[in-house]
């Protein structure tokens, strides 16, 4: 009998923002390939909605209400984490917003509430994942990124890029540390996906969605289920040897110079 490398069978997930977008979309991923999830979001009602898709499927779900820019939530949702299922295998760090504000025009506050959300909150539930994991011997954490991790998007992303700067480094610095004892960290780094907000942005300013077009070879924008088939691959054994990576997920984005053009708009 071969074994599924990709099986979550009996594993114990947990996602943040899971209520909608990648959040959404990596849970119900992990749920299909067989594992319990802990779905985390400030939208409860839509945390509990994807509770019951999970529940359709046959698996385990709880919504639980928490702001994860907050460690002072992040701590009891980790006890009823304990409480209700005893275990931890994998942690999706999901959850956790920018702002848009230029580099002249940005108030300190504004960048302390990004850092407290994308670092500060991300960091606090990789250590409290990473302290029951290291203890299990075993786990995986991913924590998204962006294409701001690693390049300028102007446009004002001035703190978020910061942000996810730091979410990187994060990411190598904790699977430096825990590899060995067979916790592995990895980060997703997105291009645009559509939500609700870019949506926004791009009825209010009809050339931004050409320009995201521009630089995707792929000549689409990401959708949430992009993200499903690289969540069950890193959440599981088929990732075994996979840590400390950063994976773009961005219709090869990256792969381009910044003049190339990509072959959806060559003229010949
Ligand atoms: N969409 C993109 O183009 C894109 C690209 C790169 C990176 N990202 C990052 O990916 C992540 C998910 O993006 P998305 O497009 O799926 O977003 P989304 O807006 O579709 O969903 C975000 C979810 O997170 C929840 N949430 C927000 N703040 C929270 C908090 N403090 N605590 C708990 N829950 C919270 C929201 O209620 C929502 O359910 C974000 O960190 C985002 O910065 C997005």
């Amino acid at each position: 009998m071969t074994t599924n490398p990709f099986d979550l069978s009996g594993r114990v997930a947990m996602v943040s923002g899971a209520a909608s977008g990648m959040g959404q979309a990596m849970s119900l991923a992990v749920a299909e390939a067989g594992a319990d999830l802990v779905l985390v979001d400030i939208n409860h009602a839509g945390a509990r909605i994807t509770a019951q898709q999970i529940a359709q499927l046959g698996r385990r779900a709880i919504a639980v209400d928490c702001d994860v820019s907050d460690p002072a939530q992040i701590t009891p949702l980790f006890e009823q984490l304990d409480q209700q299922f005893g275990r931890i295998d994998f942690l999706g760090n999901v959850a956790g917003q920018g702002v848009l504000a230029s580099p002249t025009e940005l108030t300190l506050p504004q960048l302390e509430g990004v850092l407290q959300q994308l670092v500060v909150g991300r960091f606090f539930m990789c250590q409290q994942a990473g302290r029951r994991m290291l203890s299990q011997g075993r786990g995986s954490i991913v924590n998204i990124g962006s294409l701001a991790s690693t390049t300028a998007l102007g446009r004002s992303h001035i703190a978020y890029s910061m942000a996810m700067g730091a979410v990187i480094q994060m990411t190598r610095e904790l699977s430096t540390e825990w590899s060995a004892s067979g916790v592995r960290v990895n980060a997703i780094l997105p291009a645009q996906v559509t939500n609700p907000g870019l949506l926004k942005r791009m009825a209010a300013d009809p050339t931004l969605h050409q320009q995201f077009l521009s630089g995707i070879p792929a000549g689409r924008m990401g959708n949430p289920e992009d993200i499903k088939g690289l969540s069950v691959l890193l959440a599981s054994d088929a990732s075994s040897w996979i840590t400390g990576a950063l994976i773009p997920m961005d219709g090869g984005n990256t792969a381009m110079n910044a003049g190339g053009t990509p072959g959806h708009l060559q003229s010949d």
